[in-house]
């Protein structure tokens, strides 16, 4: 079939939106028509060439919700008609790391996806008789796209898929972080080190576990408002000074929980300083610039802090996201305030834009 795509040509360039080939699902495979994606920094960071595993042509895009429109043989988790949410971290349950429950890093697909390849080491996209690869695994900047079941979780179809897109990424990355990493104890004392769309689902992650005090810090007024309706119970303008507000602010021990959701290192370093001594656990939701490392003075864990990385906030996407969404719809997650601007396909270079700019938590495109 034929369809629109926003096609990565060149780094440093902006996306080319174009009429590209689309072959049918093979087995395991589900054809994926998008009613929305959200515009993330991981598509921004893989065009701009700073990613060193980065590759072209490709289809970027990975936060995105859609209904399934056709399926291929032995696919038995979804239906025609099921709303879906694409996942870039797949659920296979049957690899050694999904049979644990320490980890929601499926080993199925990981070098086929991560080379731009669906499982069988082919694509599905192209344009007269060139292969495009695929992005993440999802290839969500389209009309349509095709991937394996075991990356597509189904949703309630009362969801708005607008909404249903952000957990995709960013949003269940902040919660689970809270939810599934941290596995923060009710009464707690948090501190959320950045309010974009991951530091603010960690605060609302830290209230969805009864969390006492929530701190959040960041540099925008803006933002920090952001993070007071979903639940922050304070906020700090981070800064140099900011691990001694915090200790100030918790009788010199520091926080239960803290989470570091800028991606700089040294606000990650920030983030293990306040943890509490005796307990206090630092969980680490940024992504550092290749080559980057993070410094920790080693008395700070030998005074009983531990620090913690989240990849997707430890979230199996085809049991959890379900779940996250339902929580939603209960109305324990407001959703709305994070969609900052709705675009057309043809305005995700504008989406681009208005990140780099700082405008607003996410973008989403709705697709006509
Ligand atoms: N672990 C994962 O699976 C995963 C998934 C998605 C995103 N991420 C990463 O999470 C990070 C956050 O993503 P996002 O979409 O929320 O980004 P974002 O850019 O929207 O938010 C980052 C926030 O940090 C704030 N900040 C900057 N300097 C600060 C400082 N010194 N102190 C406090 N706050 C400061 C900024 O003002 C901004 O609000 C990124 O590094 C992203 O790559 C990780
Ligand atoms: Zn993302
Ligand atoms: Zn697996």
């Amino acid at each position: 079939m034929k369809l629109r795509a926003a096609v990565l040509e060149e780094f440093g360039r902006p996306l080319a939106v174009q009429e590209v080939d689309l072959a049918e699902p093979r087995a395991g495979e589900v054809l994926v028509r998008l009613v929305a994606c959200g515009v993330c920094h991981t598509d921004l960071y893989t065009a701009s060439g700073a990613d060193p595993s980065g590759y072209v042509p490709t289809v970027l895009g990975h936060e995105g919700a859609g209904v399934v429109e056709r399926i291929g043989d032995a696919v038995t988790s979804v239906a025609l008609g099921d709303h879906v949410v694409t996942l870039f971290s797949p659920q296979c349950r049957e690899c050694i790391h999904c049979r644990s429950s320490r980890t929601n890093l499926c080993l199925a697909i990981r070098e086929q996806q991560n080379n731009g390849y669906l499982p069988d080491g082919t694509t599905r996209l192209g344009r007269s008789g060139e292969p495009i690869r695929h992005f993440m695994g999802t290839s969500t900047f389209a009309e349509y796209t095709v991937m394996p079941e075991i990356a597509l979780a189904k949703i309630n179809r009362d969801a708005p898929l607008e909404h249903a897109c952000l957990f995709a990424c960013g949003l269940s990355t902040g919660l689970g972080a809270a939810i599934n990493t941290a596995k923060v104890e009710a009464g707690s004392t948090c501190v959320v080190f950045g309010a974009g769309m991951v530091g603010l689902g960690a605060v609302a992650g830290c209230r969805l576990q009864d969390a006492e005090r929530i701190f959040c810090v960041d540099l925008s007024e803006e933002r920090l408002d952001l993070a007071r309706g979903q639940g922050a119970t304070g906020t700090l303008i981070g800064g140099p000074d900011v691990v001694q507000e915090i200790l100030d602010l918790t009788d010199g021990f520091g926080a239960d929980y803290t989470f570091e959701a800028t991606g700089l290192v040294g606000v990650m370093r920030q983030a293990v300083e306040s943890a509490r001594i005796g307990w206090g656990l630092c969980t680490i939701a940024g992504v550092a610039g290749k080559g980057e490392t993070l410094d920790i003075v080693p008395r700070y864990l030998i005074t009983g802090r531990r620090v913690a990385g989240s990849s997707f906030g430890g979230v199996k996407g085809r049991d959890q996201v379900p779940e996250l969404v339902e929580r939603a719809l209960r109305g324990d997650i407001d959703v709305e305030p994070f969609i900052s601007h709705r675009l057309s396909l043809d305005e995700v270079n504008r989406g681009f834009e208005l990140m780099e700019a700082q405008d607003g938590i996410r973008s989403v495109i709705a697709f006509a």
